[in-house]
């Protein structure tokens, strides 16, 4: 059966930096409150016009750059968002269309901060059907235009911006040990009123603004994260401690703490971008895979987990070699 091999990664954020002390010139809050409570010190916001396919072709581009793979070569791309440019088509055929790809397949899949982490199993899967040779997945977000910005709770927390990376289909002789080896998506739709977007199509005919409880989610977050992790482990039959990078959805620096203390793993083995991107949502996990490889800290035949949790509840965890 082929392997879905990592071959590139990409990334791409607005160039607009908001610190923690632009918000609180506006909102009832502060750099102190949002540091200690969260990580963040900013995040970047897309200006007014700029769509999530904008940010999701410079990431591909990137990705596509890095990987040397021609856009023409790729055959299934998928997009994680919950910020798609419209409701319909999917943001990965504009995405398809504007990278000059006109064969395979391309679709947008919604699992809100774990879409990634899904987008990439599922990848995975069509991959080694051998349907399908070389995949562009992204996870892509506006969340920016889905927040109350009255509501300093929220507001606060997210940004927005696109990461890709490319996949491509090896037999295992080639792929000499690299590639996904293990992946396990969760969901549990009891939580749905946790964090939700109080519109939408069906509903109110709004597009609607971002509600959570934070520390309900907060909660839930450290258990599932490190229950899936182990469960991934295991389903690749290696031990936690074996894991050299820890990539985790970067919604907050207090529940990725906790979470790499609960697996025991030193914060030294974890990439955290939270502090300069805050919550991107689907994007965070590929944003954080792509910095920790260009910066030289993940490096060819490392182990990497990759995880995620968000709105749902959805959640998961992809262990790969690079
Ligand atoms: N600035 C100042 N004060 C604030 C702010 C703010 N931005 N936001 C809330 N507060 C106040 C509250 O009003 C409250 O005041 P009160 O005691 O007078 O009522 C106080 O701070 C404490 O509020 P809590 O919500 O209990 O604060 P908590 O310590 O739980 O921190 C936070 C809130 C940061 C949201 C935390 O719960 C959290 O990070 N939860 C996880 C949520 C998350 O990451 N969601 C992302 C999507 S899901 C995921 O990715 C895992």
């Amino acid at each position: 059966m082929p392997v879905a091999v990592l071959r590139g990664t990409g990334g791409a954020l607005p160039p607009r930096r908001v610190t923690n002390d632009e918000l609180a010139a506006r909102l009832a809050t502060s750099d102190a409150w949002i540091v200690e409570r969260t990580g963040i010190r900013a995040r970047h916001l897309a200006p007014p016009g700029m769509c999530t396919s904008d940010l999701a072709v410079a990431a591909a581009q990137a990705a596509l750059v890095a990987a040397g793979t021609p856009a023409q070569a790729i055959d299934l791309v998928v997009v994680a968002t919950s910020t798609p440019d419209r409701t319909f088509p999917a943001t990965a055929t504009a995405v398809q269309a504007r990278l000059g790809i006109t064969g395979g397949a391309a679709f947008d899949l919604q699992a809100v901060c774990s879409g990634f982490v899904y987008a990439l199993a599922v990848a995975d899967s069509l991959l080694r059907t051998a349907a399908y040779r070389r995949a562009l997945v992204i996870g892509a977000e506006l969340f920016s235009r889905i927040l109350d910005w009255d509501d300093r709770a929220t507001a606060v927390l997210f940004g927005d911006g696109a990461g890709a990376v490319v996949l491509e289909a090896m037999e295992p002789a080639e792929a000499q040990g690299r590639g996904i080896l293990a992946a396990r998506l969760r969901a549990d739709g009891r939580y749905g009123d946790l964090l939700y977007v109080d519109g939408g199509p069906g509903t109110t005919g709004t597009v609607g603004r971002l509600r959570m409880q934070g520390r309900e989610v907060f909660r839930h977050a450290v258990v599932n994260l490190a229950d899936i992790v182990h469960e991934t482990a295991i389903l690749a039959g290696v031990s936690v401690a074996d894991i050299d990078w820890l990539v985790p959805h970067q919604a907050n620096r207090r529940i990725i703490e906790a979470t790499a203390r609960k697996l025991g793993l030193p914060m030294e083995r974890v990439i955290v971008t939270v502090d300069e991107h805050a919550n991107t949502s689907a994007a965070s996990v590929p944003l954080a895979l792509d910095q920790g490889i260009r910066d030289g800290r993940i490096r060819p035949g490392q182990l990497c987990l990759l995880e995620a949790m968000g709105g749902g509840f959805t959640w998961g965890a992809v262990l790969l070699r690079i």
